[in-house]
């Protein structure tokens, strides 16, 4: 008799960040859907996005701007077309943002009539940052989250965690749905459907000091290559130059939009620094100003750096930036008086799984959107706020081709259970617990801002042995969150350093001392079941 749970559905989609639910919401009056969420439905990094979101609203812009303006970003290695796709998208995803409620800060114009404010970051040479003043990811969220709770044919499914796709015996590239665990009752189930889309989030929680929730593990990218997918640029991991250095705030980001209003980057001792590294000082793309904070504090022995806006009227910052300002105020940080202390950290993977323009991987029933996916878009280095405008763009060009190619019937081959027969419950969490902190230092240290030769050896060999004691941690013992999310970041740990030991020069987010020039035909680094 068959014990595991079996749900069914059309379209499977594992998360729900502004990805996923964009998706959900595309596709849902044409067929059933089931969202997927680790933890409660609004946690992930859409949630904690300060900035804004990039889309031509303004007159003076064009859609070549901002084109060009990530291609620079991206330090020769976009994908022009995917580049071109997104920015010529990004108004009409916006405005069906809008409609759904999404609440982006208005002003007036001169002629007394509204418009949206934009502010600017990093690498724009236009205003062209839609926000909801310095929280905007909360917003995005809350208004996806409104919207799907409304739709019959949505079925949110919280506190489950996709284990691994589950792929068909006859047809090798065809997928029949997926293993998830089930945490509350602790129980694996099968979710069985026409399509899947991984819309997991990317995987900076592999490193020591990230600005990202728990739940970026990599979950998404790490399920797709053990299902024979290939990814792509995974050396390109983007440290944000900004996280607020306190010892009671974790992970707190101090957006890039500080910058974009006028804040400067200094010393401990009140020294701007930002113009001796690039001509666009503060406003240059984030892997430059990440590089610069991480040889200051090297060469000055500072265990920080400061960012200060003291210089604006308290009224101003306090309007722009309330949440900002709330949380600092609450760790005795007055910003409209005070400089604010800030250390760079893991933001955000430029890699993923690679896919064509309606989101699709090397699998036919397979997508991948958002953060968990490689586009080509961002290149060696995402430009600020392109990132949920990709989740939403790609959100919608998948939902063109599932809309189209929704099938009545389809593969109904049997799934096979879940055993767990010869599993016992852990006695050793410890175990687990170590090695999770060990890879995150040394991917910290040895795979981080600056790397060397000798440094990703060294990871490649920690990897390695890491991966033979959580293998067989695996197959002996019962699932549990941190034993699967080891088990992921194990994965894209090792396809960092693969990716990273392939790139023979410096560009972008990847730095080795070793090649510190650039190569003059740059290519992507691509790589899967073929190269392995
Ligand atoms: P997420 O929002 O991360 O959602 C991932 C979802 O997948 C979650 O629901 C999670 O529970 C689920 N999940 C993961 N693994 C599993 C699994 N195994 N099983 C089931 N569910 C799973 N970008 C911008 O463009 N502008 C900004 O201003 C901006 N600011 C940022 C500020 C911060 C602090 C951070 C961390 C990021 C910021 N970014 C910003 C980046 C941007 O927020 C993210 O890239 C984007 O939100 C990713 O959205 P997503 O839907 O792909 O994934
Ligand atoms: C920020 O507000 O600085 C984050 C913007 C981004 O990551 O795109």
């Amino acid at each position: 008799m068959h014990s595991t749970i079996e749900h069914q559905c059309d379209v499977l989609i594992i998360g729900s960040g502004a990805a996923g639910l964009s998706l959900a919401l595309k596709i849902a009056d044409n067929c059933q859907v089931i969202v997927l969420s680790k933890s409660e439905l609004s946690e992930g990094s859409t949630k904690y996005a300060q900035g804004g979101i990039a889309a031509v609203f303004d007159e003076n812009d064009s859609i070549e701007y901002h084109v060009s303006d990530t291609l620079l970003a991206g330090d020769g290695l976009c994908n022009e077309e995917a580049v071109r796709f997104t920015a010529s998208q990004a108004k009409a995803c916006m405005e069906w943002l809008i409609d759904f409620g999404m609440p982006f800060d208005q002003e007036k114009d001169g002629n007394g009539e509204s418009k949206f404010h934009l502010t600017r970051e990093g690498g724009h040479s236009h205003r062209r940052i839609l926000h909801s003043a310095d929280a905007t990811g909360a917003a995005v969220q809350v208004t996806l989250i409104e919207a799907v709770k409304q739709h019959p044919n949505i079925h949110l499914f919280q506190r489950y965690n996709a284990i691994d796709l589950i792929k068909s015996k006859t047809q090798k590239d065809l997928l029949l749905g997926a293993y998830v665990w089930n945490r509350k009752k602790e129980k694996v189930e099968i979710i069985r459907s026409q399509f899947v889309t991984l819309a997991t989030g990317g995987a900076s929680k592999v490193y020591q000091y990230t600005s990202n929730p728990d739940v970026s593990s990599g979950d998404g990218i790490a399920m797709a290559w053990r299902a024979g997918c290939r990814v792509g640029n995974m050396e390109f991991n983007q440290f944000h130059p900004t996280c607020l250095y306190h010892p009671e705030a974790r992970n707190f980001l101090i957006s890039e939009a500080l910058r974009g209003e006028g804040a400067k980057l200094c010393h401990p001792d009140g020294t701007p620094f930002m113009h001796k590294f690039d001509e666009r000082s503060d406003l240059a793309p984030r892997d430059i100003v990440a590089r610069a904070i991480d040889f200051e504090m090297k060469r000055l022995g500072a265990d920080c750096m400061y960012l200060d806006i003291s210089h604006k009227p308290s009224d101003f910052i306090v309007k722009h930036f309330p949440n900002i300002y709330r949380k600092c105020r609450a760790l005795g940080i007055d910003i409209t008086r005070d400089p604010i202390p800030v250390v760079p950290a893991a933001h955000y993977s430029c890699g993923g799984v690679v896919t064509d323009k309606f989101a699709k991987t090397d699998l036919q029933n397979l997508f991948a959107i958002g953060e968990v996916a490689y586009t080509g878009l961002h290149g060696a280095n995402r430009m600020a706020s392109n990132s949920l405008l990709e989740c939403i763009v790609y959100a919608h060009s998948a939902a063109e081709y599932i809309k189209a190619n929704l099938a009545k019937d389809y593969q109904q081959e049997p799934i096979e259970e879940w055993d767990e027969s010869q599993v016992s419950d852990s006695d050793e969490e410890v175990i687990i617990q170590h090695n999770w902190h060990e890879l995150r230092l040394f991917m910290w240290d040895y795979v981080g801002i600056v790397r060397t030769n000798k440094r990703l050896e060294r990871a490649h060999h920690r990897i390695n042995l890491l991966k033979q004691e959580v293998n067989e941690y695996y197959s002996n013992f019962k699932v549990s969150n941190n034993l699967l999310e080891l088990r992921n970041l194990l994965t894209v740990a090792e396809l960092i350093v693969e990716c990273a030991r392939e790139r023979k020069e410096s560009r972008g987010l990847h730095f080795n001392v070793d090649y510190p020039y650039q190569v003059d035909d740059p290519q992507p680094t691509i790589i899967g079941p073929l190269t392995k």
